[in-house]
């Protein structure tokens, strides 16, 4: 696209205040379309004639700005009068915010001192048939907005009685046009509206509003008040064991909204951040706080839920609930760690393990597409890539299990929705991580020797440590062998020639083999199962359920062993055991969450102890999505439904569940590109009734006996 637009900014440096743009003009003519193309550097919200552009939440959105810039294209026609003005303010956002909070570096000095900017053009079409573009420039102007202070974690400041005046020339600058791209993935948008559930008084004094569920987004406040009375609201994820409101695990994020009231009644929601909260702590309010007063918006990024996943328990069901909660308050855009803490970024580690049940879950090919996009463009020279994506951590180093993202998200991407551009798109970047792994070991065919997240927050990390005992060259190596095996795959798909990777791939798992011979931890057991590397997978998937009988049925994993564990167990006859930890309620568990109130998945097993004392504030999110990748079990294995991989994108349907009499019924549906799948079984006293319905051919596996079905609704007996 071509654009004539000028880059513009303040004059000055308005520090932490937001700036507002405007550009007023007059017709006389009559016009037949008006169009906005825009985007900023930092996050922008548009008006024309007071009137918000758009539903867009916190544009132009996340990308790797250096490289990738998204604009937006709004329709603005209905919006035009005689004399109009457009107004746009532009808060730090992702852009100028400090990110992240525990750690000083050149780049986050240099993202923290750029300036605000506006690229804009108003694309008028009369109905004379002439054309007229006025784009942003000098004839622009800029003063300071309400928005007194606006950043990602500190949160936002508005002064209701601040009025704009001193309008100045806007300043033109360089800055490159060419990474700029239309927008991609879905917009993000205020999704769901919550009222709150009660509002209390604690132990300590303080007055808190409780939404009853831990949300993504901002709470909006509606009251009657005077000119110059404030509110300020701090955010908060759980109350304290004494049922005191609690964010010391937010660590250096201030999550703080400041609002100095109009008189009158008025409404009014922060517009350029957001937060991670149940809890709201009301510091400071103008009168009486009552339910009416409040209400949280869920912010995420458009994309449609296709799965849904029940069952007759009702914690599982909850679970199943705190899982879905968790990929809305973390898809943001990118796939983020967790929404609250000054962290809320896109690690690709969580993202990897994620992937699969967040395929099932929503449709999330555009927004995975985006994001691996800027995960190629930010990969490093040397085919590394870093350990979040946007690579707001330049200087951390590559980790296995994080740096795989790069292939398996893009594998992951097209086996759910069957379309290889993914693949053709990815394929170079996929190739290169693997290129980088073989150029960066110490030792040929295994991964040595790097600095690795290992089996991060393994239950069975020495004390003081959060990686669990699982070898980290282990971990590597293993994760060498997947990617390796993905990208032939992948290469394959798309009609490369991988002879080259199919020999690396013989000798990695050759190496493998000779290498580690056994197997000392749950985590290294589920990795050789998993990835095909044991030599013989039957003895070794026996052996980690003899291992798991022995720890007490109980996990002793981490982010990388925990989303395979139920897999590798039911896959070889171990289906009992599986639901064994699947049901468990004590610590370790994924009930344990549930028992203690969670409303979303946490990072830590145990983020809230037996004893009701929280896990250190250093590092305690209680909206973390990965350890809710059990849902692609129950999709896949518990319900049944998956499909073999030369059929991608469900083309044709495998539908084998694997029941468990301690659960009365469990049901699964998938809307994929093809129709809705189901899958239910119900135990009864004569057997387990399957009702399943697919739309396309699917096998059907009975226990031992496979059926083969057109598309239609059945019912069987197992
Ligand atoms: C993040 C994780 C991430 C990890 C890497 C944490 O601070 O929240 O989810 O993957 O660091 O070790």
């Amino acid at each position: 696209m071509d654009f004539s637009a000028k880059w513009i900014r303040p004059r000055q440096d308005m520090g932490d205040i937001a700036p507002v743009f405007r550009r007023t003009w007059a017709t006389g003519k009559e016009i037949t379309s008006a169009k906005l193309l825009i985007t900023a550097l930092g996050v922008y919200e548009a008006a024309m004639n007071g009137e918000r552009i758009g539903d867009y939440v916190l544009a132009p959105g996340w990308t790797s700005y250096q490289k990738r810039l998204q604009y937006q294209e709004y329709d603005i026609t209905a919006l035009l009068k005689a004399e109009n003005e457009l107004c746009v303010t532009v808060g730090k956002g992702w852009f100028r915010s400090p990110m992240p909070g525990w750690l000083e570096s050149e780049d986050k000095k240099r993202r923290k001192e750029q300036c605000a900017g506006l690229f804009a053009e108003i694309r008028l079409i009369y109905a004379d048939g002439s054309e007229e573009i006025l784009a942003t420039d000098r004839d622009w102007e800029c003063a300071e907005s309400a928005v007194r202070f606006s950043e990602i974690y500190d949160g936002e400041t508005f002064d209701a009685c601040f009025r704009t005046e001193k309008w100045e020339p806007a300043e033109e600058f360089l800055w490159d046009t060419k990474i700029l791209i239309p927008q991609e993935g879905e917009i993000i948008k205020e999704m769901e509206s919550l009222a709150p559930k009660s509002i209390f008084t604690t132990p300590a004094g303080e007055t808190v509003v409780d939404f009853g569920q831990e949300i993504t987004g901002y709470v909006e406040i509606t009251l009657d008040a005077r000119a110059g009375e404030r509110v300020k609201i701090l955010h908060g994820e759980m109350l304290d064991k004494d049922g005191s409101f609690y964010n010391g695990n937010y660590r250096s994020a201030k999550a703080e909204v400041n609002y100095i009231c109009k008189e009158g009644k008025q409404t009014w929601h922060p517009r350029l951040t957001f937060f991670g909260f149940r809890y709201l702590k009301l510091e400071e309010f103008p009168q009486e706080p009552k339910l009416e007063h409040f209400r949280a918006a869920v912010v995420y990024s458009e994309i449609e839920k296709t799965g849904s996943i029940r069952c007759s328990d009702d914690k599982l069901n909850r679970l199943f609930s705190n899982i879905f909660w968790g990929q809305k308050g973390n898809f943001l855009d990118v796939p983020t760690d967790c929404p609250q803490r000054d962290e809320r970024l896109g690690w690709t580690g969580d993202a990897q393990v994620f992937v699969r049940a967040a395929s099932y879950n929503y449709d999330v090919e555009r927004f995975f597409r985006k994001w691996l996009r800027d995960l190629a463009a930010d990969q490093r020279p040397d085919g590394a890539v870093g350990q979040v994506i946007p690579d707001y951590l330049p200087e951390g180093k590559e980790s296995a299990a994080w740096g795989d993202a790069a292939v398996i998200c893009p594998w992951q991407i097209y086996q759910t929705y069957g379309n290889k551009e993914v693949l053709f798109e990815q394929f170079p970047s996929m190739k290169k991580w693997v290129d980088f792994i073989t150029e960066n070991t110490a030792d040929q065919f295994l991964w040595t020797k790097g600095e690795h997240f290992g089996d991060w927050l393994g239950l069975d990390a020495p004390s003081g440590s959060y990686k669990g005992t699982s070898r980290e060259d282990f971990i590597a190596s293993a994760f060498y062998a997947y990617s390796t095996e993905l990208l032939i795959k992948a290469g394959r798909v798309i009609g490369e020639d991988m002879a080259v990777y199919e020999e690396l791939y013989r000798g990695i798992v050759r190496t493998f083999r000779k290498t580690f011979p056994e197997y000392r931890t749950q985590t290294e057991y589920i990795l050789a199962v998993q990835f095909g590397l044991a030599e013989d997978l039957q003895k070794s998937a026996d052996e980690l359920a003899e291992l798991i009988q022995k720890d007490g049925v109980k996990m002793q994993t981490g982010f990388v062993g925990t989303p395979y564990i139920l897999h590798v167990l039911s896959r070889y006859g171990h289906t009992e055991l599986a639901y064994s930890l699947l049901l468990r309620t004590e610590y370790p568990s994924w009930l344990y969450s549930v028992e203690k109130g969670a409303t979303t998945i946490w990072e830590h097993w145990d983020g809230i102890m037996q004893d009701g004392s929280f896990w250190s504030e250093d590092m305690n999110s209680f909206n973390h999505y990965a350890y809710g990748a059990v849902a692609d079990w129950i999709y896949e294995a518990a319900a049944g439904i998956s499909h073999a991989e030369e059929h991608p994108g469900f083309e044709e349907v495998r539908i084998a569940p694997k029941p468990d009499r301690r659960l009365k019924w469990l049901e699964a549906s998938v809307k994929t590109r093809h129709g809705v799948v189901e899958s239910k079984w119900t135990c009864e006293e004569k057997g387990i009734r399957l009702e399943i319905h697919t739309p396309v051919p699917a096998e059907v596996e009975l226990g031992e006996h496979k059926v083969r079905v057109g598309a239609g609704s059945y019912t069987f007996w197992i």
